[in-house]
């Protein structure tokens, strides 16, 4: 069935989902006052469009880390994808290769991260990384990343423990599915046993130092939302931010994501790409916040819903949908290129 938006995706998967699965996916924290705040703070922005500027053949690609994509919009890190669809991260991974989109793989996967690359070659793959505080089975995890391909590690620093989702503890959901498991947790030096994932309060910029010496890969920090820790971020060696409050799910109250990015953006001056997550929903609210500074916007719930509603051909629908409503707001404002977008063209409330 053809589906017009990214909502019409949500309402297909929300009638196939286990109702607990469906909260699981769709919820946040406490209130999911930010939650919401990420989708409605696009909503009180407004383009500027420019006119008669004759735009032919548009540009929607760019290089980021050196990975190449076909328009600015990225698959976020979602755990749990067999929850959605017996292949999984499998098919998401397939579903980014086709339509050239960076895949940010969860170290929370329900297929192991080597299974993932050998299931999609040619896909670009980031592995996304909560530091381990056995520091030791973190750097075996970042070596079977570096192995199976991924080309950058991407940090979630905004979960020293994890947030409180009521509709989890009503729903009773706290463990996968027996036939389930996290499988990049399988511990190869201790006879494959699936280690829990920890959140670690005592994380802090130091373990970040040891990461650095640990790989060679860029390191992302996803969940930056102060100026001041992109400013650390940036003493720390980071190759590119990411700002973004786990789409609502660790503290409920962080401003949204499109608010706080012009902020940081000023902070880091060009010196390294920023990214945003959360909210993000069509077209022109990738357009707002490339113009905002943004190299690029992730996604993750809708990539989730497509996956729910119609497995690789649903999540590869929801990203091509995406890039197109990209391309047709990209004509109505006056650009050629992703890059034509420029602060002047959104008008933000006072
Ligand atoms: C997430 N997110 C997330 N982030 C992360 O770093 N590691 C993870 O394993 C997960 N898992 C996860 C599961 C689910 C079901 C959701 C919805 C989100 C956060 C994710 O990467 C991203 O920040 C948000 O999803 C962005 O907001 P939208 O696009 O869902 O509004
Ligand atoms: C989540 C974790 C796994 O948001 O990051 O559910």
């Amino acid at each position: 069935m053809d589906r017009r938006n990214l909502r019409e995706f949500e309402a297909a998967a929300r009638e196939r989902l286990d109702p607990a699965h469906y909260d699981y996916f769709a919820g946040g924290a406490g209130d999911e006052v930010t939650v919401r705040a990420n989708e409605a703070a696009f909503g009180r922005l407004g383009l500027v469009p420019r006119v008669l500027r004759g735009t032919g053949k548009l540009q929607t690609d760019l290089t980021l880390l050196e990975s190449r994509a076909a328009a600015p919009v990225l698959v976020a890190p979602t755990a749990f994808h067999r929850l959605a669809d017996p292949e999984g991260e499998r098919a998401t991974a397939r579903a980014a290769a086709a339509t050239e989109t960076i895949m940010i793989v969860s170290m929370a996967a329900t297929v192991a991260i080597e299974d993932v690359a050998a299931a999609a070659p040619g896909a670009e793959l980031w592995f996304q990384l909560y530091v381990q505080p056995d520091l030791a089975f973190t750097e075996r995890l970042v070596r079977r990343a570096e192995a199976a391909g991924c080309r950058a590690l991407v940090v979630t620093v905004d979960s020293p423990v994890l947030g409180r989702r009521e509709r989890d503890l009503r729903n009773g959901f706290h463990d996968l599915p027996d036939h389930l498991c996290c499988e990049n947790l399988r511990d190869g030096a201790r006879g494959d046993r699936v280690r829990p994932i920890v959140m670690w309060p005592e994380l802090s910029w130091e373990h970040l130092g040891a990461l650095r010496r640990m790989t060679g890969l860029p390191i992302v920090l996803k969940g930056i939302t102060h100026p001041a820790d992109a400013r650390l971020a940036l003493d720390h060696g980071t190759s590119a931010i990411m700002v973004s409050n786990h789409g609502g799910r660790q503290l409920d109250g962080v401003a949204a994501t499109i608010d706080l990015l012009p902020d940081i953006v000023a902070e880091v001056g060009g010196a390294v790409p920023v990214l945003l997550d959360g909210g993000v929903r069509r077209g022109t609210d990738v357009l707002k916040a490339l113009a905002l500074g943004a190299a690029a916007v992730a996604v993750g719930r809708p990539v989730v819903w497509g996956l729910a509603a119609d497995g690789e051909r649903g999540v590869a629908a929801v990203l091509e949908l995406l890039r197109a409503e990209v391309e047709h707001a990209l004509t109505l404002c006056g650009c050629a290129s992703i890059h034509d977008l420029e602060p002047d063209m959104v008008r933000r409330p006072c």
